[in-house]
């Protein structure tokens, strides 16, 4: 009978590693729900970047993103707003005009697809989502040209998307910015 009893510790053996086993993976199953939980109400209490939407069926019609509101305008605090679109296959206005020196908002959107804003030799990158708009700081420490390509694949005109950052002498930039308006370089 001694076959029956080491059956029978075997079996008791066998389900005492099995409870183990399953109490451990409840646990890991705890802790994850328990990470999620924790991330998701702190980032909750945590204070967000805002989130703002612009429809970009309607941007061409009203808004903030009405052509006629397109680049850049200097604002009555010295600092300067910059509003910009991206679209299949070019960002308005192509060339971005700005003065040295100054805190700079970056303010802009996508027409249809994600495209993303680089500007190349800064730490100016973000992405252009349709449905929401991208606002970046910037501030620029010499005047010259800066190369702004998309950085997000947006199909097959995406290699072509290009834009342009110039940065210019602050009192020729406010200059340009008497007659009121928005400025850009575009054609320059
Ligand atoms: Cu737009 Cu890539």
């Amino acid at each position: 009978m001694t076959d029956g009893t080491d059956h029978a510790i075997g079996e008791a053996v066998a389900a005492r590693i099995e409870r183990r086993w399953a109490t451990l993976s409840i646990v890991i199953v705890g802790v994850l729900v328990g990470m999620a939980t924790f991330i998701g109400i702190h980032q909750a209490t945590m204070p967000q970047g805002r989130v703002e939407t612009a429809d970009p069926r309607t941007l061409h019609l009203s808004g903030e993103f009405v052509e006629s509101n397109l680049g850049s305008v200097l604002e009555t605090s010295g600092n300067v707003t910059v509003r910009a679109i991206g679209q299949q296959y070019s960002f308005t206005p192509a060339c971005i005009v700005v003065p040295v020196d100054t805190p700079i908002t970056l303010r802009a959107t996508s027409a249809d697809v994600v495209h993303g804003i680089l500007i190349q030799g800064t730490n100016v990158n973000t992405m252009l989502v349709p449905g929401y708009i991208s606002e970046q700081l910037m501030r620029f420490t010499r005047t010259g040209d800066y190369l702004m390509p998309c950085q997000e694949f947006c199909s097959f005109g995406h290699e072509g998307m290009w834009g342009k950052v110039k940065v210019i002498d602050k009192t020729d930039f406010a200059n340009r910015a008497k007659g009121g308006g928005r400025l850009s370089c575009v054609g320059q």
